[in-house]
């Protein structure tokens, strides 16, 4: 039998309350790319750290051509050429995209000065390679998740790794930058490069992969060449079966009940005159590219962002009224895109995370105390509802897997109940089951008459859940559709059609 290049022999990690590997082995090959897939908090993301030299196993070896290695320190993992792309960034938002290639190994001419024009050079270089537009002195702070993604993974391609780790590297790529990364992979491989791909979309597996090993709750429960392991065995294997909800055509239509008047909503350079009304109920998908300034226009309505005007009126009693900035906060909850810069509070518990929101409703009569046994109620209520990961409320966040942090977020804004909610890419990081429930659960509540803006690159996801479609395209509305609207047309508008499309003639 061929020696594999790469093998995580019985790999042991117990965390307080979970074991979150058991007798893990783990082979990769030269010239190949494989897939580690599992639900959230299967154990994917310590398998890889433990690779990475991040955490440390309580058992297991770690061997290179059939030698055993040590790898204590991420320096460790770097030296011997391993490359990780995690799967929550790192970047340091005031430096540029080149500092932050360069930070752990900065190119020195004479021994004693960094080279900046090498690190220009190279820099550059590797941004063509993925393909991407932005200039290595760009600050990150500037740009977008996308870029910000991309940078991760040029960051990797420096140097001289031999294996690469993606941890959900496509979950904010546009659908170009995605190709780029497929196209950067296969040459890797091409290269004899082995590449370990995390990944919820199983599509990419096909794609890219030519083995998986599908990870359970620590255990390895299966794997194989991606022709012995059909889709729907993968699905099997890692959650179990999942009910998908099929919303049909059931749609909201009626203009009868707005809720929010947005108008004039400008932000200088990001995005002009942006107008729109939601409905009482209305599931409102606003679609577009990455940077087309959907996003944007949402942080500027609950006002995360500044703007430089807008008018916004919100229904009381049944009736638009001007809107203040107490009434946005009481009424508009925002499930954010990036959940550990503004999302989460990642030192503090699980339970304080989800009652963020909800502390005017958790607060006794007449005293400033939160209504203890009230919040552990409620928390215990949502993380059931939600089926989030936790060995018990008081663990800290950070420690939490990817997609059980995302519950988290979901949680709190679910526990306010607000008659407004934006969700910006609620599912992202979501495995297929969560995303099923979250998508059961947006009908849901839409259905009791929550109005929701759902912001989500996923056209599967938009198609089967809302019931109109904003798009946007360089800081502009260019179309208002109804539900029926077919995907090739939505996907063309927000690539690039200019002409303004009214609703009614979407023919
Ligand atoms: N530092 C830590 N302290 C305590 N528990 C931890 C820590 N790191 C991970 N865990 C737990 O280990 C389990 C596995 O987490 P891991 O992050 O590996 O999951 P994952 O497969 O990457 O999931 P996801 O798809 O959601 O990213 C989870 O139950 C998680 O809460
Ligand atoms: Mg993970």
């Amino acid at each position: 039998m061929r020696v594999p290049f790469l093998r995580m022999k019985e790999i042991g990690k117990r965390f307080p309350g979970v074991q979150a590997l058991q007798d893990v082995t783990f082979d990769a090959f030269q010239g190949e790319a494989i897939a580690l897939l599992g639900a959230n908090g299967a154990g994917k993301s310590t398998l890889m750290n433990v690779l990475g030299g991040i955490i440390s196993p309580d058992e297991g070896v770690i061997q290179i051509n059939g030698k055993t290695i040590n790898i204590k320190t991420p320096k460790d993992a770097s030296e011997i050429g391993i490359a990780f792309v995690h799967q929550e960034m790192a970047l340091l938002p005031t430096m540029t995209v080149m500092d932050n290639m360069f930070i752990s190994d900065y190119p020195v001419s004479m021994k004693i000065k960094i080279n900046r024009a090498i690190m220009r050079k190279q820099c550059s270089e590797v941004l063509d390679l993925l393909g991407c537009r932005i200039s290595p002195e760009n600050y990150i702070r500037d740009l977008g998740t996308g870029d910000r993604q991309m940078v991760e993974i040029g960051r990797a391609l420096l140097g001289q790794n031999k294996i690469f780790i993606f941890d959900e590297p496509t979950s904010s790529l546009s659908k170009r930058e995605k190709l780029n990364l497929v196209r950067v992979i296969q040459k890797l491989k091409d290269e004899g490069m082995t590449v370990i791909y995390i990944t919820h979309f199983l599509n990419e597996v096909y794609e890219i992969c030519e083995r998986v090993s599908v990870l359970r709750s620590g255990q390895v429960v299966g794997g194989g060449t991606i022709e012995e392991v059909q889709m729907i065995n993968l699905v099997r294997l890692m959650v179990g079966e999942v009910k998908i909800e099929d919303r049909g055509t059931e749609r909201i239509t009626s203009v009868d009940n707005p809720i929010m008047e947005v108008s004039s909503l400008t932000r200088k350079g990001v995005y002009k005159d942006i107008n729109f009304t939601l409905h009482k109920g209305e599931i409102l998908g606003f679609w577009g590219l990455l940077g087309s300034g959907r996003t944007e226009v949402a942080r500027g309505v609950v006002g995360l962002d500044p703007v430089d005007s807008v008018k916004m009126k919100i229904s009381k009693n049944g009736e638009l009224q001007p809107a203040t900035p107490d009434t946005v906060r009481r009424q508009i909850g925002m499930v954010t895109e990036e959940r550990r810069v503004d999302g989460l509070f990642l030192p503090m518990s699980v339970k304080r995370n989800m009652s963020m929101a909800n502390l005017n409703n958790l607060i006794k009569k007449n005293s400033s105390v939160i209504d203890k046994s009230k919040e552990n109620l409620l928390c215990d209520e949502f993380v059931d509802r939600l089926n989030i990961q936790i060995s018990d409320k008081e663990q800290i966040v950070e420690t939490l897997s990817g997609g059980n942090q995302q519950k988290v977020i979901l949680g709190r804004w679910l526990e306010v109940n607000p008659s407004i909610l934006i969700m910006d890419e609620p599912t992202r990081g979501l495995d297929v089951s969560a995303k099923a429930e979250i998508a059961r659960i947006i009908v849901r509540i839409a259905k009791e008459g929550t109005s929701i803006i759902l912001i989500s690159s996923e056209i599967d996801e938009m198609m089967s859940l809302c019931d109109r479609f904003l798009v946007f395209n360089k800081g502009k509305i260019i179309a208002d559709l109804a539900y029926g609207v077919s995907e090739d047309k939505l996907v063309g508008l927000a690539a690039g059609a200019d002409e303004v499309i009214q609703e009614g003639d979407n023919e």
